[in-house]
């Protein structure tokens, strides 16, 4: 089974309660969802791969190391996009590829409209990326398309969750790590994570 880690820190605690305050405006929203998806980062790419180089500081040859792997950042269209400049701003070389789908209202389903990827996929370290996994349909629809598109190593940043999409998620891809900000309580009649944060695509883009 793979990881399933849940963040428990000051910093991550502190930009969760902005987000999820319904008084905070567009800006100040999707500045602290790309701040807390940068302190992710930090701890969901621990275990990329590392190349050994010699490099010549002013004083002597040291041995040291660079990332060995390609990195790719797939956000789920739209609000997985409000978190690629903050993995960016850690891995500028990364590259990024897209899916698009939306949730029908009524059946919850998602609805593929829009998939493309760099050709570096099938070899490169894959960060799919999407703030809210509701009931995973999403998340669990995106994996299918990578794997169809022969990425191997894929991981899973969002930032809140619930049981149920964890366990749909881990049932349809159980090689997959999970990286979530917060694990919330439940979902309601609408499929809305509760007290989640509300429509995070919406309060991103300023759509409603
Ligand atoms: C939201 C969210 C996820 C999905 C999660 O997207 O960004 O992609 O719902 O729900 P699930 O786990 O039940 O699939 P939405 O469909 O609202 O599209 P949007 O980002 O374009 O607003
Ligand atoms: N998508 C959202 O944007 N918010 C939720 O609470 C659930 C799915």
């Amino acid at each position: 089974m793979s990881k399933l880690i849940i963040f428990n820190h000051p910093l991550i605690h502190h930009k969760l309660t902005i987000i999820r305050d319904e008084k905070t405006n567009t800006k100040d929203f999707r500045q602290s969802v790309n701040e807390i998806a940068n302190l992710m980062a930090f701890e969901a790419t621990r275990d990329l791969t590392l190349k050994k180089v010699e490099t010549k500081t002013p004083i002597a040859l040291a041995t040291t190391y660079t990332l060995g792997c390609e990195v790719v950042i797939v956000p789920i269209l739209r609000a997985g996009l409000g978190m690629v400049d903050g993995i960016q701003s850690l891995i500028p070389t990364a590259k990024v590829g897209h899916i698009g789908l939306y949730r029908n209202d009524e059946t919850l389903e998602p609805q593929l409209y829009y998939a493309k990827f760099p050709s570096t996929l099938p070899d490169a370290t894959v960060f799919l990326v999407d703030p809210m996994l509701a009931t995973g349909g999403s998340a669990v629809a995106a994996i299918d398309i990578l794997k169809k598109h022969g990425a191997k190593k894929i991981i899973y940043m969002g930032i809140v969750g619930v049981d149920q999409g964890i366990a749909n998620l881990q049932k349809h891809h159980p090689d997959v790590d999970i990286y979530l900000a917060a694990k919330d309580e439940r979902l309601n009649e609408k499929g809305y994570i509760v007290p989640g944060l509300g429509d995070c695509g919406d309060r991103i883009f300023g759509t409603k």
